[in-house]
């Protein structure tokens, strides 16, 4: 409830433009591929698994919300409560980090 009222109040805030969109879960692009040296089906890999399995047990905490250092140091936790294997922690880090860079560089442009 408490959540709700408050995600209210940002709502009506933002309204007239508030930077970068913290909630969005950007596609994987180019761009982004090619920003992490990674090939882009690891990093669809790395969205459909966090989508997949990272609100079982809490909504979706958003890529952008968490620093890289700080998703590195909780997704070691996170993934053996989803129980995914070692390459699927790599995917999974690699698309978070990269959304992350996303959604504040999609601000810089504008
Ligand atoms: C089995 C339940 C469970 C699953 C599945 C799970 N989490 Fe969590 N998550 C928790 C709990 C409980 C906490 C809070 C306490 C803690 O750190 O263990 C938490 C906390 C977090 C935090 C810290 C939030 C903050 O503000 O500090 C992040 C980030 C996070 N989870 C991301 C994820 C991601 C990404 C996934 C998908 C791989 C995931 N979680 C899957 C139970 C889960």
């Amino acid at each position: 409830m408490q959540h709700w009222s408050l995600g209210l109040v940002l709502l009506a805030v933002c309204a007239v433009g508030c930077g970068p969109d913290v909630e969005a879960i950007p596609q994987v692009t180019d761009q982004m591929a090619t920003g992490m040296g990674v090939e882009k089906p690891q990093l669809q890999r790395g969205r459909d698994l966090y989508m997949a399995h990272c609100n079982q047990c809490h909504a979706r905490v958003k890529p952008a919300k968490i620093d890289p250092e700080y998703w590195r140091e909780i997704l070691p936790h996170m993934s053996k409560n989803a129980k995914l294997n070692p390459s699927q922690l790599r995917d999974l880090q690699t698309y978070l980090i990269a959304a992350h860079g996303t959604v504040y560089q999609l601000d810089q442009q504008h």
